[in-house]
């Protein structure tokens, strides 16, 4: 019981690596509430779903509101939730562009407004932006994405020095996954998933679970010391 007694919120924590990581956290003895625009595809007594869209900046102030009053505190906050809009530079176009960096980057920055200073004010906190192996190295047909990504990267070590500021240890992290087998692969190619596959070290795509443990482990105080780090979970893919 690593997280016991802990309140976690998971954004996009309906499906994918946000139902992962939400109900890895629940195993572990934490509260958690699941945001996402769809309802949960598991069921848990330990999850509570709300629904959010994480662009509405009002929205997700009513939410914040909402999870601190129920629950009283806030330890963990995992910035999941993310699109991908493939396409070619020269074909991308402006809706293509401006979802993705409104989901991937703002819905970020929409929440953690609130809870970073939250977590100051009540002595501490763990938050962890989902990155991607795209948004350290870019990838082709993925301008949008990477951008944002790369982008999330930034606010992890500007939030790391930010909300610690006055030396209460509010910790923020990032993790940048490889090519992890979820919905989101279904628009991939298969000749380039297998491409991606033999890119890696250990010959193989990712698990949604393989990326939980990464997130349990810099949710928990087993991380005390870890801050603006950037975790690449992606079987040795750049290596
Ligand atoms: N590596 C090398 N070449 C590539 C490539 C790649 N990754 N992707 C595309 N190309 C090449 C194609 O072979 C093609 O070459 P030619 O011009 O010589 O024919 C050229 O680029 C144009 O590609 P397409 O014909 O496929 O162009 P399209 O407009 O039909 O499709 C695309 C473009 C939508 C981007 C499509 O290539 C695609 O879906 N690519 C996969 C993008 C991808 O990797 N997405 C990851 C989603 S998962 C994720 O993002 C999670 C995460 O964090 C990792």
């Amino acid at each position: 019981m690593r997280l016991e007694n802990k309140v976690a919120i998971v954004t996009g924590g309906a499906k994918g690596l946000g139902g992962e990581m939400a109900q890895t956290f629940a195993r572990e003895g934490a509260k958690v509430v699941a945001v996402d625009m769809m309802p949960l595809t598991y069921e848990n007594e330990n999850v509570e779903f709300y629904q959010l869209n994480v662009t509405d900046g009002e929205a997700c102030k009513n939410f914040f509101e909402y999870v601190k009053e129920k629950y009283g505190r806030i330890d963990i906050l995992v910035n999941n939730a993310g699109i991908t809009r493939d396409s070619m530079t020269r074909k991308m176009t402006d809706d293509q562009w401006d979802l993705v960096i409104d989901i991937n980057l703002k819905g970020v920055f929409n929440l953690t407004r609130y809870v970073g200073p939250y977590m100051e004010e009540i002595g501490g906190g763990s938050i962890i932006n989902i990155s991607s192996v795209v948004g350290e190295y870019g990838n082709i047909g993925q301008a949008n994405y990477a951008a944002s990504k790369a982008g999330v990267i930034g606010l992890t070590k500007t939030w790391a020095k930010e909300f610690a500021r006055k030396g209460v240890p509010v910790r923020c992290n990032a993790i940048a996954p490889g090519y992890i087998m979820t919905d989101m692969m279904k628009t991939v190619p298969e000749e380039l998933l297998k491409k991606f596959a033999g890119l890696t070290m250990l010959g193989r795509l990712g698990q949604p679970e393989e990326i939980a443990k990464a997130a349990l482990f810099l949710a928990s105080d087993d991380a005390s010391y870890v801050t603006g780090h950037v975790l690449s979970v992606n079987g040795g893919m750049r290596l």
